[in-house]
């Protein structure tokens, strides 16, 4: 299996936010993720559309946007407008799931539901057949820089095991959340497919184009 690499923004420097996307694809990156907070959800405030609009402007490649917000519904149509080839709500701030997992595919993007370390898998299990990308967060959900939970991979297994069992594995698994040099061939091997990495990117002495090379040579080989 191919396992993709996303850079999260929220690590670049947001002056040069265009140059930096760039210097993420062509490094490799597969897709951009793209971290929206509202201060309520999660106790951080990062960007909305118009951002997603402009990393849209720099790249090419999907844009991957995880909505850490309540009331996600209220922004879909602003998000896919923006651009967002991909759109993950959370779980915890969505108690008509699935319907606001079929808007999301009505308005052409591609629904994701994200879980937070506490929330078992089992919250999902009723839309799985709504979903292409399920998202195990490794750290609790507010800020880039935090280090990877341990008990994540075992969660990563048990949800490959879950999507095979419903006949789900086409479902994109992405992990997000202290995925670094360090800890991406082991969520790679608990069957990780779309590695979320912001500080490991971003925060690269070695650079973006360098530290994405470093993430893929941890994970086999990527997009031709
Ligand atoms: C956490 C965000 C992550 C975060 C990842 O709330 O959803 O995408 O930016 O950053 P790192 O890779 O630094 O943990
Ligand atoms: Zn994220």
């Amino acid at each position: 299996m191919t396992v993709k690499i996303a850079p999260s923004i929220l690590s670049a420097d947001f002056g040069r936010l265009a140059e930096e996307v760039r210097a993420a694809d062509e490094g490799g990156a597969d897709w951009i993720h793209v971290d929206v907070m509202d201060g309520h959800f999660v106790p951080n405030l990062t960007m909305g559309p118009a951002v997603t609009a402009a990393v849209r402007r720099a790249t090419d490649l999907p844009v991957d946007v995880h909505l850490m917000v309540e009331r996600p519904e209220l922004h879909l149509e602003a998000f896919r407008d923006a651009g967002a080839d991909w759109i993950t709500v959370h779980v915890e701030a969505c108690p008509h799931l699935h319907r606001v997992l079929e808007r999301i595919r009505e308005s052409g993007a591609r629904p994701g539901v994200a879980l937070n370390p506490a929330t078992p898998l089992g919250s999902v299990e009723e839309v799985l057949s709504e979903i292409d990308l399920l998202v195990i967060m490794s750290v609790n959900p507010g800020f880039g820089g935090q280090s990877y939970i341990p008990a994540s991979s075992r969660k990563i297994e048990r949800a490959r095991s879950l999507l095979r069992t419903h006949g789900r594995s086409d479902v994109e698994l992405e992990v997000d959340g202290g995925v670094g040099p360090a800890t991406a061939s082991e969520v790679a091997g608990a069957g990780g497919s779309v590695l979320v990495a912001g500080s490991a990117v971003y925060g690269a002495p070695e650079g973006v184009k360098e530290a994405i090379r470093n993430l893929r040579s941890a994970v086999g080989p990527g997009r031709t």
